[in-house]
């Protein structure tokens, strides 16, 4: 990867899912790729930065469901607040597209045809877990039970989060479907197959030089065996794009997402007078992706053999990053450390974040600890106290003294400026490799330099009586900044838009560097950047915890799906009076009921209240009923009907209409 060598790049984030909020983990990565793709374009390289809302799949579906709307009506309200958030972040996108796209539909279709002519699509019929009432196959992820293992109940169909033991959904003891409940049965179905083995070599060798060393050596133990198939099609109703020849068959999500790469190219390509095909299928152009460690597998494995199987390019470097940690601990919710971009927003400036990441990142995949005093003191400490103070104490002085005009710098101060200049290469070089914490390392210690140097100079001392001395000393405080703000500037845009304002500059590029401002007019300080209190820390936080489900993320697993109102108006909720209550012979919990529900009609009920009441504090009672439920024929008669009770937590409590009400009302 030598830095010259790049002339077309094209590169990516991982598409963020249409089905959660953008988080500061998701930042960490999206503010690392344009980092590095501003510090591209700086260099004059060509850098294409695309990305999208990865659209498809079940829990996209659910969602929608749930909400009362179509997945595309959900997944274009997403895509807004996704591209709003990232773009928060000051992340500059050349297409920030979706995978619910003409074009991805086209791509994922034809790469399927191509793949399938090479012969490397088999088809095999599978077993699954399916749901007799929603009428669809389960995803592992819909699918809980009690765990085989360690008998705790409510568990995911693969593992159990509380002996964290692993398994299949059919394993699972009691299980049901987390939608509503049900038992699911096993049902067969025809499925495809992409059969990676035929890529084992080819993958074998590509992938070492294509990832960091530590990430391939990982990635070695799956080569080990033979490469198993990959299951790449799902049955209706999925919501997806259709495998063309399979009728009621869709692309697995994770088919169709790293199209979404190539998708979002063509889009862009289409609408700027390009051809995405110089991107995809062109060797002289890079392509980079930026991802999180979870799904290296996907990335170095299926992608790069999909993409050679459909004769397109394959990745020049697959940039995989650690997890972000919170205070030393995995984020988390009830704890306030689930940080969203938008809560973030809410209450700092992202320049802040920008600079504590790029002060973190290095080119390995271990986890980032965002320290939140470390964060607030690093923040405080260098890029307000060492680095912005140049700027305002230098242009501030030179204003109220010197009517804002640089002359020349003195010797000492351009032995400072060329230092700044001296570590361009390392700079760049650090830029470059994804290694930023030592870029950031390189540039406060110009700073530090810097500040040196002007407080030896100890101009406020000399302004008065040699004001010529002192301009060069703030001349040269004020170029040796504007080096600074060059190596900076991928990292702040924002930041450095102001400043070059300020310094009375165009758009700054890594050729300036060289370039002094003599006997150059700058413009009036205007602020660049507060302090951060660590009130506002906490205060996100607050914020955060105040969002936290009370309970772990189970938002698929609890509360029922939604219902349209004639659902509801199926449901006959009557007033009914006890007429008659007695306790049932061999069971400890029912109780028999005879109620009056209206027009001289009664019906025998049997409920499971024994616990909370006896007979006789039921009897006369005016309760809710379920009117028209199907009658149940129970161990010790029929049910025909159902009464309404709250679990307290504390025993069960009867539902009653407030006013007296005759039974056989309708309770709306
Ligand atoms: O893990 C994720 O968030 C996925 N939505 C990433 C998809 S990346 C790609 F391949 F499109
Ligand atoms: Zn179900």
């Amino acid at each position: 990867m030598g830095i010259m060598s790049r002339n077309r790049i094209l590169m990516t984030t991982a598409l963020p899912y249409a089905n959660a909020s953008i988080h500061l983990g998701h930042i960490f990565e999206h503010v690392q790729a344009d980092i590095w793709c501003r510090f591209q374009k700086m260099k004059g390289n060509e850098c294409v930065f695309v990305c999208a809302d990865d659209t498809h799949g079940t829990p996209v579906m659910i969602s929608a469901q749930n909400r009362g709307i179509t997945p595309e009506k959900l997944i274009e309200d997403i895509q807004k607040e996704h591209f709003a958030d990232l773009t928060g972040f000051e992340v500059e996108y050349d297409n920030y597209y979706t995978t619910h796209s003409q074009e991805s539909t086209e791509l994922a279709q034809s790469f399927f045809k191509a793949m399938k002519a090479e012969g490397y699509i088999s088809e095999k019929k599978i077993e699954q877990a399916y749901c007799e009432h929603d009428k669809m196959f389960l995803p592992d992820r819909f699918v809980k039970g009690t765990c085989p293992n360690c008998g705790a109940e409510d568990q995911y169909g693969d593992n159990c989060e509380v002996c964290a033991a692993t398994y299949t959904p059919d394993e699972v003891k009691d299980p049901f479907c987390v939608l509503c409940k049900n038992k699911p049965i096993s049902k067969e179905s025809l499925h495809l197959f992409f059969e990676l083995n035929h890529f084992k070599d080819f993958l074998q060798n590509w992938i070492g030089g294509h990832t960091q060393k530590e990430v391939t050596n990982k990635m070695m133990e799956w080569f080990e065996e033979d490469l198993r198939s990959w299951d790449i099609s799902r049955d209706a109703p999925y919501f997806g794009i259709p495998i063309p020849g399979y009728e009621g068959k869709y692309f697995y999500v994770w088919l169709d997402a790293p199209i979404g790469y190539i998708s979002a190219t063509k889009n862009w390509a289409d609408k700027n007078n390009k051809n995405f095909l110089d991107y995809w299928k062109n060797e002289d152009c890079e392509i980079h992706h930026f991802i999180g460690k979870d799904i290296t597998y996907f990335h170095t494995l299926f992608w790069p053999a999909m993409l050679k199987a459909a004769d397109y390019n394959t990745p020049e470097f697959v940039h995989v990053h650690g997890f972000i940690n919170v205070n030393g601990e995995k984020m988390s919710k009830s704890k306030g450390t689930f940080i969203n971009a938008r809560t973030y927003l809410n209450h700092a400036d992202p320049m802040y974040l920008r600079y504590y990441y790029a002060s973190k990142t290095s080119p390995t995949s271990d986890d980032i600890d965002l320290n939140m005093d470390d964060f607030v003191g690093r923040v405080n400490a260098e890029l307000i106290g060492k680095i912005t103070n140049l700027a305002s104490r230098g242009v501030q002085m030179l204003h109220k003294k010197l009517d804002g005009k640089t002359s020349v710098m003195d010797p000492d101060g351009e032995k400072v400026f060329n230092i700044s200049i001296a570590a361009q290469d390392r700079i760049s070089e650090y830029f470059d490799q994804r290694e930023f914490s030592k870029a950031m390392q390189e540039i406060r210690s110009i700073a530090e330099d810097a500040n040196k140097y002007f407080d030896e100079k100890a101009p406020w001392k000399t302004i008065k009586e040699q004001p010529e001395e002192t301009r060069k000393v703030l001349t040269s405080v004020i170029n040796i900044y504007k080096n600074i703000l060059i190596y900076l500037k991928p990292v702040l845009p924002e930041y450095s838009k102001k400043a070059e304002q300020i310094l009375n500059l165009g758009s700054l590029s890594w050729s300036d560097l060289e370039k002094t401002l003599v006997e150059h007019p700058i413009n009036e300080y205007v602020h660049l950047a507060t302090r951060i209190d660590p009130d506002q820390v906490n205060k996100m936080i607050e914020e955060e915890k105040k969002n936290a489900p009370t309970k772990p993320d189970t938002k698929i697993s609890k509360g029922l799906p939604l219902i349209e109102f004639d659902d509801f108006m199926k449901v006959d909720l009557k007033t009914a009076k006890v007429i008659e209550c007695n306790e049932v012979e061999g069971a400890d919990k029912l109780l028999q009921i005879t109620a009056d529900v209206g027009d001289g009609e009664t019906k025998n009920i049997f409920a499971g209240i024994k616990s909370s009441y006896s007979p006789d504090q039921l009897l006369g009672k005016t309760v809710v009923i379920v009117n028209n439920l199907k009658p149940r024929k129970m161990k010790f008669g029929t049910s025909e009907a159902m009464i309404l009770a709250v679990d307290t937590g504390n025993g069960l409590s009867i539902v009653e209409p407030e006013k007296q009400a005759k039974p056989g009302v309708r309770v709306k």
